[in-house]
Protein backbone atom coordinates (compact mmCIF):
# COMPACT_ATOMS: atom_id res chain seq x y z
CA UNK A 1 0.00 0.00 0.00
CA UNK A 2 1.23 3.31 -0.80
CA UNK A 3 2.64 5.23 2.12
CA UNK A 4 0.34 8.54 3.01
CA UNK A 5 1.90 11.27 2.46
CA UNK A 6 1.31 14.26 5.04
CA UNK A 7 2.65 18.12 4.73
CA UNK A 8 4.27 18.87 8.39
CA UNK A 9 3.73 22.73 8.62
CA UNK A 10 4.38 23.81 12.01
CA UNK A 11 5.06 27.59 11.51
CA UNK A 12 5.73 29.97 13.77
CA UNK A 13 5.66 30.40 17.73
CA UNK A 14 4.38 27.40 19.68
CA UNK A 15 3.30 25.65 16.04
CA UNK A 16 6.63 23.37 16.18
CA UNK A 17 6.28 22.11 19.79
CA UNK A 18 2.19 21.14 19.36
CA UNK A 19 3.10 19.73 16.38
CA UNK A 20 5.78 17.80 18.00
CA UNK A 21 3.44 16.78 20.63
CA UNK A 22 1.12 15.28 17.81
CA UNK A 23 3.81 13.32 16.33
CA UNK A 24 4.66 11.79 19.29
CA UNK A 25 0.97 10.58 19.67
CA UNK A 26 0.66 9.29 15.66
CA UNK A 27 3.49 7.32 16.29
CA UNK A 28 2.24 5.92 19.35
CA UNK A 29 -1.02 5.00 17.55
CA UNK A 30 0.92 3.25 14.59
CA UNK A 31 -0.06 5.59 11.84
CA UNK A 32 2.53 4.98 9.13
CA UNK A 33 3.47 8.26 6.93
CA UNK A 34 6.30 9.97 5.13
CA UNK A 35 5.89 13.57 6.93
CA UNK A 36 7.39 15.98 4.29
CA UNK A 37 8.16 19.63 5.90
CA UNK A 38 7.27 23.16 4.50
CA UNK A 39 8.15 26.08 5.21
CA UNK A 40 5.78 28.75 6.27
CA UNK A 41 5.42 31.46 8.39
CA UNK A 42 6.68 34.96 9.59
CA UNK A 43 9.97 34.02 8.68
CA UNK A 44 9.44 33.69 5.80
CA UNK A 45 7.78 36.81 5.65
CA UNK A 46 10.44 38.88 6.84
CA UNK A 47 13.45 37.37 4.94
CA UNK A 48 11.55 36.55 1.05
CA UNK A 49 8.77 38.45 1.81
CA UNK A 50 6.16 35.75 1.41
CA UNK A 51 5.16 33.39 4.48
CA UNK A 52 3.70 31.18 2.17
CA UNK A 53 6.75 31.05 -0.45
CA UNK A 54 5.68 28.81 -3.72
CA UNK A 55 7.46 25.84 -2.45
CA UNK A 56 5.54 24.96 -0.08
CA UNK A 57 2.49 25.30 -2.36
CA UNK A 58 4.27 23.33 -4.59
CA UNK A 59 4.39 20.88 -2.12
CA UNK A 60 0.87 21.49 -1.05
CA UNK A 61 0.05 19.93 -4.27
CA UNK A 62 1.69 16.53 -3.91
CA UNK A 63 0.84 15.34 -0.71
CA UNK A 64 -2.44 13.65 1.07
CA UNK A 65 -2.79 15.67 3.69
CA UNK A 66 -1.01 18.23 6.11
CA UNK A 67 -0.78 18.88 9.28
CA UNK A 68 -0.40 23.00 10.46
CA UNK A 69 0.40 24.07 13.67
CA UNK A 70 0.58 28.01 14.16
CA UNK A 71 1.08 31.52 12.88
CA UNK A 72 1.51 34.70 13.56
CA UNK A 73 -0.32 37.49 11.40
CA UNK A 74 -0.37 41.07 11.48
CA UNK A 75 -2.44 44.15 10.09
CA UNK A 76 -1.11 45.08 6.83
CA UNK A 77 1.90 47.92 8.24
CA UNK A 78 3.00 46.01 10.83
CA UNK A 79 3.64 43.34 8.07
CA UNK A 80 5.60 45.70 6.22
CA UNK A 81 7.35 47.15 9.16
CA UNK A 82 9.10 44.09 9.59
CA UNK A 83 10.52 42.96 6.49
CA UNK A 84 14.18 42.79 5.76
CA UNK A 85 15.13 46.34 4.76
CA UNK A 86 15.87 45.05 0.96
CA UNK A 87 12.22 44.17 0.90
CA UNK A 88 10.12 47.12 2.50
CA UNK A 89 8.75 49.63 -0.41
CA UNK A 90 8.36 47.14 -2.75
CA UNK A 91 4.39 46.84 -2.36
CA UNK A 92 4.56 43.40 -0.88
CA UNK A 93 1.23 42.79 1.13
CA UNK A 94 1.02 40.38 4.12
CA UNK A 95 -1.95 38.12 3.60
CA UNK A 96 -2.65 35.22 5.89
CA UNK A 97 -1.08 32.13 4.21
CA UNK A 98 -4.34 29.64 6.22
CA UNK A 99 -6.51 31.73 4.67
CA UNK A 100 -4.39 31.72 1.07
CA UNK A 101 -4.03 28.10 1.52
CA UNK A 102 -7.84 27.78 2.03
CA UNK A 103 -8.58 29.66 -1.32
CA UNK A 104 -5.78 28.42 -3.75
CA UNK A 105 -6.90 24.77 -2.69
CA UNK A 106 -10.33 25.09 -2.33
CA UNK A 107 -10.67 23.56 0.94
CA UNK A 108 -13.90 24.83 0.88
CA UNK A 109 -15.35 23.80 4.49
CA UNK A 110 -13.66 24.11 7.81
CA UNK A 111 -14.70 21.88 10.03
CA UNK A 112 -14.56 22.48 13.92
CA UNK A 113 -16.19 20.03 16.30
CA UNK A 114 -16.63 21.52 20.09
CA UNK A 115 -17.17 18.59 22.47
CA UNK A 116 -17.23 19.00 26.42
CA UNK A 117 -14.69 16.07 27.52
CA UNK A 118 -16.21 14.59 30.56
CA UNK A 119 -13.79 16.11 33.59
CA UNK A 120 -11.90 18.87 31.89
CA UNK A 121 -12.69 21.91 34.42
CA UNK A 122 -12.62 24.16 31.91
CA UNK A 123 -15.90 22.76 30.09
CA UNK A 124 -18.75 25.40 30.39
CA UNK A 125 -21.21 23.17 30.70
CA UNK A 126 -21.26 19.30 30.76
CA UNK A 127 -22.23 17.66 27.46
CA UNK A 128 -21.64 20.24 24.85
CA UNK A 129 -21.14 18.71 21.68
CA UNK A 130 -21.22 21.08 19.12
CA UNK A 131 -19.85 21.13 15.18
CA UNK A 132 -19.12 24.15 13.68
CA UNK A 133 -19.38 24.04 9.36
CA UNK A 134 -17.87 27.50 8.29
CA UNK A 135 -17.73 27.79 4.98
CA UNK A 136 -14.16 28.83 4.25
CA UNK A 137 -13.25 30.73 1.03
CA UNK A 138 -15.54 33.48 0.45
CA UNK A 139 -17.31 35.76 2.04
CA UNK A 140 -15.38 38.67 3.98
CA UNK A 141 -12.37 36.48 3.43
CA UNK A 142 -12.34 36.98 -0.12
CA UNK A 143 -9.70 39.54 -0.18
CA UNK A 144 -11.76 41.82 -2.50
CA UNK A 145 -10.60 44.96 -0.66
CA UNK A 146 -10.25 48.74 -1.30
CA UNK A 147 -8.41 51.44 0.71
CA UNK A 148 -8.30 53.88 -0.47
CA UNK A 149 -11.19 53.47 -3.01
CA UNK A 150 -10.82 54.13 -6.39
CA UNK A 151 -12.40 56.50 -8.18
CA UNK A 152 -14.46 54.40 -10.78
CA UNK A 153 -15.74 52.13 -7.62
CA UNK A 154 -16.90 54.97 -6.16
CA UNK A 155 -18.74 56.18 -9.25
CA UNK A 156 -20.24 53.50 -9.95
CA UNK A 157 -21.27 52.84 -6.52
CA UNK A 158 -22.99 56.51 -6.53
CA UNK A 159 -25.03 55.29 -9.88
CA UNK A 160 -26.08 51.35 -8.39
CA UNK A 161 -26.92 52.00 -5.12
CA UNK A 162 -28.96 55.14 -2.87
CA UNK A 163 -27.38 53.97 0.57
CA UNK A 164 -24.07 54.90 -0.77
CA UNK A 165 -25.60 58.79 -0.88
CA UNK A 166 -23.64 59.37 2.42
CA UNK A 167 -20.38 57.74 1.78
CA UNK A 168 -20.41 59.62 -1.66
CA UNK A 169 -18.39 62.52 -1.59
CA UNK A 170 -15.70 60.85 1.03
CA UNK A 171 -12.19 61.63 -0.46
CA UNK A 172 -10.87 58.21 -1.78
CA UNK A 173 -8.74 57.51 1.75
CA UNK A 174 -11.32 59.02 3.81
CA UNK A 175 -12.68 55.46 3.80
CA UNK A 176 -12.33 51.42 3.10
CA UNK A 177 -14.57 49.27 1.67
CA UNK A 178 -14.41 45.24 2.25
CA UNK A 179 -16.57 42.72 -0.16
CA UNK A 180 -18.13 40.20 1.32
CA UNK A 181 -18.78 38.19 -1.91
CA UNK A 182 -21.06 34.96 -1.17
CA UNK A 183 -21.74 32.39 -4.44
CA UNK A 184 -25.01 29.94 -4.44
CA UNK A 185 -22.19 27.28 -5.60
CA UNK A 186 -20.42 28.28 -2.07
CA UNK A 187 -23.69 28.27 -0.14
CA UNK A 188 -24.47 24.93 -1.35
CA UNK A 189 -21.22 23.00 -0.75
CA UNK A 190 -21.12 24.31 2.92
CA UNK A 191 -24.70 23.43 3.57
CA UNK A 192 -24.68 20.23 1.81
CA UNK A 193 -21.57 18.75 3.71
CA UNK A 194 -23.06 20.04 6.85
CA UNK A 195 -26.38 18.05 6.01
CA UNK A 196 -24.41 15.20 4.98
CA UNK A 197 -22.30 15.25 8.43
CA UNK A 198 -25.54 15.62 10.30
CA UNK A 199 -27.04 12.08 8.36
CA UNK A 200 -24.13 10.25 8.52
CA UNK A 201 -23.41 10.83 12.25
CA UNK A 202 -27.00 10.62 13.75
CA UNK A 203 -27.05 14.18 14.41
CA UNK A 204 -30.60 16.19 15.61
CA UNK A 205 -30.65 19.01 13.48
CA UNK A 206 -28.65 21.65 11.57
CA UNK A 207 -28.51 25.46 13.05
CA UNK A 208 -28.11 28.48 10.12
CA UNK A 209 -26.29 31.24 10.75
CA UNK A 210 -26.76 34.32 9.30
CA UNK A 211 -27.49 38.36 9.27
CA UNK A 212 -29.84 37.88 6.68
CA UNK A 213 -32.47 40.58 8.13
CA UNK A 214 -29.95 43.40 7.60
CA UNK A 215 -27.30 41.78 5.23
CA UNK A 216 -29.87 40.73 3.00
CA UNK A 217 -28.16 40.06 -0.69
CA UNK A 218 -25.67 37.82 0.27
CA UNK A 219 -27.05 35.81 4.02
CA UNK A 220 -30.29 36.10 2.30
CA UNK A 221 -28.98 33.93 -0.36
CA UNK A 222 -26.63 31.75 1.89
CA UNK A 223 -30.03 31.32 3.71
CA UNK A 224 -32.37 30.55 1.01
CA UNK A 225 -29.73 28.25 -0.50
CA UNK A 226 -30.09 26.78 2.63
CA UNK A 227 -33.69 26.39 2.25
CA UNK A 228 -33.56 24.78 -1.19
CA UNK A 229 -30.80 22.02 0.55
CA UNK A 230 -32.72 21.07 3.61
CA UNK A 231 -35.62 19.68 1.03
CA UNK A 232 -33.15 17.37 0.24
CA UNK A 233 -32.92 15.67 3.60
CA UNK A 234 -36.32 15.75 5.09
CA UNK A 235 -34.81 13.49 7.97
CA UNK A 236 -32.88 16.37 9.26
CA UNK A 237 -34.75 19.45 10.87
CA UNK A 238 -33.28 22.57 10.09
CA UNK A 239 -33.82 25.98 11.90
CA UNK A 240 -31.42 28.95 11.43
CA UNK A 241 -30.90 32.25 13.84
CA UNK A 242 -29.37 35.38 13.26
CA UNK A 243 -26.01 35.40 14.13
CA UNK A 244 -26.05 38.03 17.07
CA UNK A 245 -29.22 36.17 18.84
CA UNK A 246 -26.63 32.86 18.13
CA UNK A 247 -23.91 34.04 20.38
CA UNK A 248 -26.45 34.47 23.37
CA UNK A 249 -28.38 30.98 22.71
CA UNK A 250 -25.66 28.95 22.49
CA UNK A 251 -24.45 31.16 25.72
CA UNK A 252 -27.45 30.27 27.33
CA UNK A 253 -28.55 27.02 26.09
CA UNK A 254 -25.65 25.24 24.04
CA UNK A 255 -27.21 21.72 24.47
CA UNK A 256 -29.89 22.82 21.95
CA UNK A 257 -27.67 23.28 19.63
CA UNK A 258 -26.14 20.41 17.29
CA UNK A 259 -24.50 21.48 13.99
CA UNK A 260 -24.08 24.93 12.88
CA UNK A 261 -23.63 26.09 9.30
CA UNK A 262 -22.26 29.59 8.77
CA UNK A 263 -21.00 31.85 5.76
CA UNK A 264 -16.90 32.51 6.41
CA UNK A 265 -16.72 35.16 8.92
CA UNK A 266 -19.75 34.18 11.44
CA UNK A 267 -18.37 30.95 11.67
CA UNK A 268 -15.14 31.93 12.50
CA UNK A 269 -16.11 34.40 15.41
CA UNK A 270 -19.04 31.56 16.57
CA UNK A 271 -16.81 28.62 16.29
CA UNK A 272 -14.51 30.48 18.69
CA UNK A 273 -17.22 30.86 20.79
CA UNK A 274 -18.06 27.39 20.92
CA UNK A 275 -14.39 26.59 21.33
CA UNK A 276 -13.95 28.78 24.62
CA UNK A 277 -17.67 26.78 26.29
CA UNK A 278 -15.33 23.77 25.90
CA UNK A 279 -12.27 24.76 27.52
CA UNK A 280 -10.62 27.43 24.91
CA UNK A 281 -7.88 27.22 22.41
CA UNK A 282 -6.09 24.18 24.02
CA UNK A 283 -9.43 22.36 22.69
CA UNK A 284 -10.05 23.74 19.51
CA UNK A 285 -9.25 21.87 16.59
CA UNK A 286 -10.32 22.24 13.15
CA UNK A 287 -10.27 20.53 9.53
CA UNK A 288 -10.00 22.88 6.12
CA UNK A 289 -10.91 20.12 3.82
CA UNK A 290 -11.60 20.13 0.08
CA UNK A 291 -12.11 17.61 -2.52
CA UNK A 292 -8.54 16.73 -3.27
CA UNK A 293 -6.70 18.17 -0.11
CA UNK A 294 -7.20 18.28 3.82
CA UNK A 295 -5.27 20.65 6.81
CA UNK A 296 -5.75 20.00 9.20
CA UNK A 297 -5.18 22.47 12.46
CA UNK A 298 -5.39 23.53 15.98
CA UNK A 299 -7.46 26.98 16.18
CA UNK A 300 -5.70 28.83 18.26
CA UNK A 301 -2.64 31.20 17.42
CA UNK A 302 1.26 31.43 17.27
CA UNK A 303 1.57 32.20 21.27
CA UNK A 304 5.12 33.79 20.79
CA UNK A 305 5.10 34.20 24.52
CA UNK A 306 4.82 30.85 25.06
CA UNK A 307 6.98 29.57 22.03
CA UNK A 308 9.95 26.72 23.47
CA UNK A 309 8.87 26.94 26.41
CA UNK A 310 6.52 23.40 26.56
CA UNK A 311 3.60 25.15 27.96
CA UNK A 312 1.00 25.33 25.85
CA UNK A 313 -1.54 22.14 25.70
CA UNK A 314 -1.14 20.76 22.64
CA UNK A 315 -4.89 18.58 23.18
CA UNK A 316 -6.05 20.66 20.54
CA UNK A 317 -3.37 19.75 17.57
CA UNK A 318 -3.66 15.86 18.80
CA UNK A 319 -7.63 16.33 18.11
CA UNK A 320 -6.75 18.23 14.77
CA UNK A 321 -4.72 14.69 14.15
CA UNK A 322 -7.34 12.94 14.98
CA UNK A 323 -9.36 14.35 12.46
CA UNK A 324 -6.96 13.79 9.74
CA UNK A 325 -6.90 10.19 10.63
CA UNK A 326 -10.46 9.76 9.86
CA UNK A 327 -10.38 11.92 6.73
CA UNK A 328 -7.93 9.57 5.78
CA UNK A 329 -10.49 6.70 6.58
CA UNK A 330 -8.08 5.08 9.52
CA UNK A 331 -11.09 5.96 11.93
CA UNK A 332 -10.24 3.03 14.32
CA UNK A 333 -6.60 4.74 14.97
CA UNK A 334 -8.37 8.48 14.88
CA UNK A 335 -11.30 6.54 17.41
CA UNK A 336 -8.18 5.56 19.62
CA UNK A 337 -6.42 8.77 19.66
CA UNK A 338 -9.94 10.57 20.71
CA UNK A 339 -10.47 7.71 23.52
CA UNK A 340 -7.04 8.32 24.91
CA UNK A 341 -7.63 12.41 24.71
CA UNK A 342 -10.97 11.16 27.11
CA UNK A 343 -9.29 9.29 29.22
CA UNK A 344 -6.62 11.49 30.30
CA UNK A 345 -9.09 14.53 30.35
CA UNK A 346 -11.45 12.20 32.67
CA UNK A 347 -8.39 11.08 34.63
CA UNK A 348 -7.02 14.79 35.26
CA UNK A 349 -3.63 13.46 36.74
CA UNK A 350 -1.81 15.28 33.60
CA UNK A 351 -2.65 18.96 33.13
CA UNK A 352 -1.60 21.72 31.25
CA UNK A 353 -0.84 25.16 32.95
CA UNK A 354 -4.83 26.55 31.20
CA UNK A 355 -6.16 23.19 32.83
CA UNK A 356 -4.79 24.27 35.93
CA UNK A 357 -1.92 21.88 35.98
CA UNK A 358 1.78 22.52 35.73
CA UNK A 359 2.16 19.96 32.91
CA UNK A 360 4.18 20.46 30.16
CA UNK A 361 2.94 19.96 26.15
CA UNK A 362 5.04 16.76 25.91
CA UNK A 363 4.22 15.66 28.90
CA UNK A 364 0.64 15.59 27.72
CA UNK A 365 1.70 13.99 25.01
CA UNK A 366 3.13 11.04 26.38
CA UNK A 367 0.34 10.72 28.36
CA UNK A 368 -2.31 10.52 25.71
CA UNK A 369 0.50 8.15 23.94
CA UNK A 370 0.76 6.27 26.34
CA UNK A 371 -2.93 5.24 26.54
CA UNK A 372 -3.09 4.96 22.51
CA UNK A 373 -1.38 1.34 22.57
CA UNK A 374 0.39 -0.08 19.12
CA UNK A 375 -1.40 -2.51 16.98
CA UNK A 376 0.87 -4.45 16.01
C1 LIG B 1 -9.10 30.86 12.28
C2 LIG B 1 -8.26 32.09 12.45
C3 LIG B 1 -7.88 32.64 11.09
C4 LIG B 1 -9.16 33.07 10.42
C5 LIG B 1 -6.84 33.78 11.12
C6 LIG B 1 -5.57 33.34 11.79
C7 LIG B 1 -6.56 34.33 9.77
O1 LIG B 1 -8.90 33.01 13.25
O2 LIG B 1 -8.65 29.90 11.64
O3 LIG B 1 -10.23 30.85 12.79
O4 LIG B 1 -9.61 34.22 10.60
O5 LIG B 1 -9.75 32.26 9.72
MG1 LIG C 1 -10.69 32.30 14.09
Amino acid sequence: MKKTRVAWLPGDGVGKEVLDAARIVLDAVGFEADYLAGDIGWEFWRTEGDAFPPRTIDLLGQVDCALFGAITSKPVKAAEAELAPELRGKGLVYRSPIVRMRQLFDLYVSLRPCKAYPGNPLNFKSGIDLVVFRENTEDLYAGVEFSPVPETLATTLRDLSKPFAPFADLPADAYAVSCKINTKRGSERIIRAAFEFARKNGRRKVTVVHKANVVRATDGLFLETAKEIARAYPDIPMDDANVDAMTMWLLKNPLNYDVLVAPNLYGDIVSDLCAQMVGGLGFGASGNIGDALAVFEPTHGSAPKYAGQSKVNPIATILAAKMMLDWLGQTEKAKRIEDAVAAVIEEGRVRTYDMGGSDTTRGMAEAIAAKVGVMV
